[in-house]
């Protein structure tokens, strides 16, 4: 079941720096989005369309689309949480848009002021209105294993939203970890929910490290012959509206292990490192990513990295 080749979303531009509280001039994430298109990153989510009340730091979303010189064989997605946001979107000609619910009632009103239902039908048009351009929908659900408010998380719970998103003609169905409290089996319990109604290929794994879970729950979904994670460079990132998550699963991380395993990714490991070195040395930290760290702090020592 365990596939050979597997696509990583890079989330670091978005996941990753929505979290930060200093504001990161223009300029650097576009910077950062470049290394990485040119670290061999296939499939970047560059910025969002949110409400710049809600997250300051995406307000210059359209500016980082226009920035970015972009190459081909690179697709682009955004966080779209309502129609305002896609239309920008799709003025910055993104071939896929993400919308996210979460699981729990709780969640969806901290993170986007609405229940779960009104959330599906806000993005009810937003898929039609995607479709309409070409453009690809992707659902994510928050807190698939577990909430902030709430605490534990059923699978019934992720499946009804699942469903939601399927009636509503969402093409991809995203399940994500926010707190990171998720582990494997529990990991595999909600795909099997998921993959009910989404085909292999249109399920994805998105787990924050919090509790150092995300490996395990990777490799405990490939079991499954799921081949499409979201993860972050430098490990950056978190969400705003749940307090304590830490970053995204790190891409290095994901790429070594997916390398050490023979699975391929495109993705030049050694150039990612050097990214994560760029992006940690603009926020002023070391890169949380540990094959960052091993990788740098090897590096010119003559040890073999
Ligand atoms: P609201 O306040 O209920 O919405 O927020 P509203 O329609 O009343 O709008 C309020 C103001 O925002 C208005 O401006 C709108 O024009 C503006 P005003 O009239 O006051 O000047 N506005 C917008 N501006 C630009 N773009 C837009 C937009 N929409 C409204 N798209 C809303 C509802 C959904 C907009 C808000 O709650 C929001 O933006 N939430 C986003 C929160 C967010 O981005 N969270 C982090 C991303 S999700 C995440 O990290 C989880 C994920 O990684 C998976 C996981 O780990 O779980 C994906
Ligand atoms: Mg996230």
């Amino acid at each position: 079941m365990i596939p050979e080749r597997v696509t990583l979303v890079e989330v670091g531009p978005r996941d990753g720096l929505q979290n930060e509280a200093q504001l990161i001039p223009t300029a650097q994430k576009i910077e950062l989005v470049q290394r990485l298109q040119a670290a061999g990153c296939r499939e970047i989510e560059a910025t969002s369309f949110v409400s710049p009340k809600w997250v300051p730091q995406m307000a210059d979303n359209a500016a980082v689309m226009a920035g970015i010189a972009r190459q081909p064989g690179v697709r682009w997605s955004v966080l779209t949480p309502n129609l305002q946001g896609l239309e920008a979107a799709l003025a910055a000609r993104v071939d896929e848009v993400v919308v996210f619910a979460a699981a729990t009632e709780a969640f969806s009103r901290r993170n986007i002021n609405c229940s779960i239902e009104e959330s599906l039908e806000r993005f009810a048009p937003v898929v039609q209105a995607a479709h309409a351009e070409g453009v690809k929908v992707r659902g994510a659900i928050s807190c698939a294993l577990g909430c902030p408010y709430q605490g534990t998380v059923s699978a019934d719970e992720v499946e009804r939203v699942v469903v939601g998103m399927k009636g509503i003609g969402v093409d991809h169905c995203g399940i994500a970890d926010t707190i990171g409290t998720g582990t494997p089996r529990a990991a595999q319990a909600v795909m099997e929910r998921a993959l009910r109604h989404y085909s292999l290929a249109e399920v994805s794994g998105h787990f924050h490290d919090t509790y150092g879970q995300a490996l395990a729950n990777i490799l405990a979904c490939l079991e499954l012959g799921i081949a499409r994670f979201d993860a972050s460079v430098a490990g950056l990132g978190g969400c705003p509206y749940a307090k304590g998550a830490s970053g995204n699963v790190a891409t290095e991380d994901v790429v070594f292990m997916l390398h050490g395993m023979g699975i391929a990714t495109g993705i030049d490991l050694d150039a990612l490192v050097d990214t994560a070195a760029f992006i940690s040395g603009v926020l002023g930290r070391a890169p949380v990513a540990r094959v960052s760290r091993a990788r740098l702090a090897r590096r010119g020592s003559g040890v073999p990295a």
